[in-house]
């Protein structure tokens, strides 16, 4: 007699989800596991052998109720679709709710309930509409990806130098990989209630200490110049980003001046019981891989 998989990952085709489905997988076996994604073509090869692969939009309620049948936790990996994304996750809670799913997590923002990006607003809104929802809930407060900084490096090695809006903020971030092994260890667990865990890096660096590694490790020297935040929006613009991500993205930095990316609580290295992965290492295996 088969089963049907008890564990499910939306978004799960995107950058942390296709990190997080094998360390669920590894955790409690893929014959438990669904992943749910957009499009099931895009997901050849991407999962490991025995993890069911279902179709699910946020934007379509109907594809929902099947996608989650016999679903007990639920991972909802917020969208990248800006502005759209208190709708779209509105639309999963009530189809998990509805579909009797008893447990879900949530990928926040580091502080959410009081963090002064720009894109916490909808994060916040989300996390409101999970606590009203009555089900049982985790919320994974990212803190920053390591490599939303290491992406940066080749424009900084063009350039010669590497621009920001950061000031002397200290951003604690870690890798993709710790928070999808954290996110795998708070769905394969039995958390129930409301638990709060606000994820971070281990240590912390001013983006002058970032260009200072990369200028050692590569041996040359790639001076960090801080901009307005207005400035380094209209650069981002500039080197042909869509207006919106500039706009986050210089927000984002001129709220790390401000101490917004900044945690010092370990609580994702407990949750995942090792050392998160040092900003040296992640510069270096982008170095390796650029
Ligand atoms: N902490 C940080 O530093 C940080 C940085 C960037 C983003 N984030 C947040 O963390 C999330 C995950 O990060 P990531 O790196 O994995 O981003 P990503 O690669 O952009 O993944 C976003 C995922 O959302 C899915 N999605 C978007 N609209 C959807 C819809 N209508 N229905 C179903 N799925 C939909 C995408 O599906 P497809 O695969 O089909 O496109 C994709 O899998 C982001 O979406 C964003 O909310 C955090």
């Amino acid at each position: 007699m088969t089963s049907s998989p008890k564990y499910a990952v939306t978004g799960a085709s995107g950058e942390l989800g296709r990190l997080i489905v094998p360390a669920l997988a590894a955790r409690v076996g893929a014959a438990n596991v669904v992943a749910i994604v957009r499009d099931p073509a895009r997901a050849t090869g991407l999962f490991p052998a025995g993890v069911a692969v279902r179709s699910g939009d946020y934007e379509k309620p109907e594809t929902l109720p099947a996608t989650l049948a016999g679903v007990e936790r639920l991972l909802l990996i917020s969208s990248n679709a800006l502005g759209s994304r208190v709708a779209q996750h509105r639309n999963v809670i009530e189809a998990a709710k509805a579909a009797g799913v008893a447990h879900i997590a949530y990928t926040s923002v580091l502080n959410a309930d009081r963090s002064a990006l720009e894109l916490a607003e909808e994060h916040r809104q989300t996390e409101a509409l999970l606590a009203a929802s009555g089900l049982n809930v985790s919320l994974l407060r990212n803190g920053w990806y390591s490599e939303n900084y290491t992406a940066g490096i080749p424009a900084a090695l063009a350039n010669g130098t590497l621009y920001g809006a950061a000031g002397e903020g200290r951003i604690a971030s870690a890798p993709r990989a710790d928070y999808a092994e954290a996110a795998a260890v708070a769905l394969a667990g039995d958390e129930s209630a409301l638990t709060v865990h606000e994820l971070a890096g281990d240590s912390a660096y001013t983006l002058g200490e970032f260009a200072a590694e990369l200028s050692s490790q590569t041996g040359r020297d790639i001076p960090y110049v801080n901009l307005p935040q207005a400035d380094y929006q209209g650069a981002l613009i500039g080197a042909g980003l869509p207006v919106p991500l500039a706009e986050l993205l210089a927000d984002s930095d001129a709220g790390a001046a401000n101490g917004a990316l900044f945690d010092d609580g370990h609580a994702l290295s407990k949750l995942i019981g090792r050392a998160t992965v040092p900003i040296a290492q992640s510069i270096a295996t982008a170095l390796k891989t650029k």
